[in-house]
């Protein structure tokens, strides 16, 4: 069963084909971050006019790329939501169209679901069940994954996603936009123990994250040091240790509730190397297993979406005629 993805809900336009036999058979993605870096985030309306230039041509490069004709495809699926309404209209627009046209079943797809499934197209694919970590610019989740399309919200951010504070944080250190990488790799050059962040909500029990004290942490200690390099990349550091350990501490508390001993990550910044390092060592003590999508799938992709569609296709799940975006969409729906 061959099925064309579209993601359009934020700054990424991605489209795949993927192959229930084949795996992946092509992949197409164009990035916003050079549009979006001058203002300093994301401009949703830019977004929006964005994704209709690229889209189309993205379609065809990737159907090229397969060697095959739009008719050849069995479904359609396209990101319905979360994410921005104007942006993620795009994809439900002519997703559904193209459906409409080659006479093939749409398949509307919910984000964060196929953030979770994005493992699933490594050659090593995480065994079901599994405690999904999922951390992206809009999101911070723990979610028990029992099976494709059984999920249990097990906690999530109260505030700022895990991604938005890294984003935020590198912001007042002066690095661009998106800034999850770049403060990654200053904290490569900051010094341990000039400065110690606090642990959010680790001191009271539950699976629930608050990120938004972390940026404020980090701007009242930017304004009380020397502005130096050196003082940046020790900030860095103390920020990126704190989201880490944050994130290590509640995924121990998640794994000890459903006794799950696999564990995946997805979203952005699932692509940290400090995070990727924590979890490996977490889980190498529990005797447990961590799975990853390849760092280009971690962030927004088409694949991720062609993948998830492709399986709700199977499960004989599709769209009726209408064009609908989600905004807010709790996955649990
Ligand atoms: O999943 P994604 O592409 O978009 C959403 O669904 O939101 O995630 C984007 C987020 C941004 O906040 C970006 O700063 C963060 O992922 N990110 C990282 C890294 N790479 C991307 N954060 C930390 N370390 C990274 N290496
Ligand atoms: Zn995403």
């Amino acid at each position: 069963m061959r099925v064309l993805g579209i993601e359009t809900s934020c700054d990424e336009t991605g489209i795949a084909i993927y192959d229930s036999e084949q795996g992946l058979l092509a992949h197409a993605l164009h990035s916003q971050v050079d549009l979006h870096n001058t203002y300093g985030g994301v401009v949703p309306e830019l977004a929006s006019r964005d994704h209709i230039r690229r889209v189309i041509p993205l379609v065809d490069q990737a159907l090229k790329d397969a060697g095959m004709r739009g008719e050849e495809l069995e479904g359609v699926a396209y990101t319905a939501g979360p994410g921005l309404v104007g942006a993620l209209l795009v994809g439900v627009g002519v997703g559904r169209s193209l459906a409409y046209g080659w006479n093939i079943p749409a398949i509307a797809v919910h984000h964060m679901e196929a953030h979770l499934l994005a493992p699933m197209l490594e050659e090593d694919p995480p065994p079901l069940p599994f405690l999904a970590l999922l951390v992206s610019g809009g999101h911070t989740q723990l979610m028990q994954v029992n099976a494709v399309g059984d999920y249990v919200l097990l906690g999530e951010s109260l505030d700022d996603a895990a991604g938005e504070a890294f984003d935020k944080t590198a912001k007042l250190l002066g690095l661009g936009y998106p800034g999850g990488a770049a403060i990654s790799a200053l904290a490569e050059q900051g010094r341990p123990g000039r400065f110690k962040f606090p642990r959010p909500m680790c001191d009271r029990p539950g699976l629930d994250f608050s990120f938004s004290g972390l940026k404020t942490h980090a701007l009242t200690t930017v304004k009380q040091n020397p502005d130096d390099e050196q003082t940046r990349a020790d900030i860095a550091l103390a920020f990126v240790e704190a989201v880490v350990d944050t994130l290590l501490i509640k995924c121990r508390r998640a794994l000890d509730e459903t006794g799950f001993n696999t564990l995946i990550a997805a979203g952005g910044v699932s692509a940290n190397k400090q995070l990727r390092q924590g979890l490996r060592e977490m889980m190498n003590k529990r005797d447990g297993q961590v799975f990853y999508p390849r760092p280009e799938f971690c962030t927004d992709n088409g694949a991720m979406i062609a993948y998830a569609g492709c399986q709700h296709l199977q499960a004989g799940h599709s769209q009726d005629l209408t064009i609908a975006a989600h905004p807010r969409w709790p996955l649990a729906e």
